[in-house]
């Protein structure tokens, strides 16, 4: 079932790349897709997949609490050409309610075509699941009838770029899980936050400011683990030394999740 729905994915996206606009219609209600497609193929991945690339999906209430604290900060007038990006995009969840809520500013700003500007100039994201990068491109041009080619199949922390903002939810990944000449390559260039026990997203919240314009802005959801881990003390410094505006951390916990709206916990370290 699996396969034959990556199958399909892949089919589809070979036809957007190709300047043949498919019709989703009859692969939605073949596979019962009401909501997104990446919720569909979070289900039909293994668990075992997931922890293997680090990737559970963040819910959508989190993500819009996220994406309307990011628009906040936003002077789209002033800078219509803002770069905003979702290191480890998966679904496109970030990126599908960035560019919602960026076409209406686009508007209100007298651009023109604004869901082709928003999409041209405004989101941008990367992951290293080929799929992950199919079903986002093609959640986006079911939404916007428009193909981008902002997603990319790379290793975000293998990439250059500066943006405006960095929103998402990284990944996570501990020290059982990465092994052999990646860990050691990883250990090399994040010397200072990715020792030992640390995990992954440590590599992450570092090169995400690191990939900051001035005055840029990181939006991350993460683990609360990272205020404690002994193994944290790394990127806690690096948080810490910090313009305070610049990092913004929304924690994850189970409680949280259950009761969003009285547990959300938000701080700018
Ligand atoms: C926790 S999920 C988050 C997905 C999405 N941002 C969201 O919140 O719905 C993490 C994603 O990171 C991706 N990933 C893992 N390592 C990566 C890397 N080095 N570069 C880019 N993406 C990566 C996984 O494939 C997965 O889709």
């Amino acid at each position: 079932m699996f396969k034959e729905f990556i199958d399909e994915v892949k089919s589809l996206y070979e036809k957007l790349l190709n300047n043949d606009r498919p019709f989703l219609d009859d692969f939605l209600k073949k596979w019962n897709i009401e909501g997104s497609i990446g919720e569909v193929y979070q289900n039909l991945c293994k668990k075992e997949l997931k922890k293997e690339m680090g990737s559970f999906y963040t819910p959508y209430e989190i993500v819009d609490f996220m994406v309307d604290e990011m628009i906040k900060g936003l002077d789209y007038w002033e800078n219509p050409f803002v770069k905003i990006v979702d290191p480890s995009c998966g679904g496109g969840y970030f990126l599908i309610a960035a560019f919602k809520k960026l076409v209406v500013l686009a508007e209100e700003a007298g651009i023109e075509n604004p869901g082709e500007h928003v999409l041209k100039y405004n989101i941008y994201g990367y992951d290293i699941d080929e799929n992950a990068v199919m079903i986002t491109t093609l959640e986006i041009f079911n939404l916007t009838g428009q193909v981008t080619r902002n997603i990319r199949c790379q290793d975000f922390l293998m990439t250059d770029g500066e943006f405006d903002i960095v929103i998402g939810n990284p990944p996570y990944m501990g020290h059982k899980v990465l092994k052999g000449e990646y860990r050691e390559k990883l250990c090399e260039i994040f010397q200072d936050v990715f020792q030992d026990k640390a995990d992954l997203s440590y590599c992450f919240i570092k090169k995400s400011i690191d990939s900051l314009k001035v005055g840029g802005r990181l939006v991350f959801f993460t683990s609360r683990y990272i205020l404690e881990a002994l193994h944290g003390k790394g990127i806690r410094e690096y948080i810490k030394n910090q313009d305070k505006s610049r990092v913004s951390l929304i924690f994850m916990e189970s409680e949280l999740l259950k009761e969003l709206e009285l547990t959300i916990l938000y701080l700018n370290l």
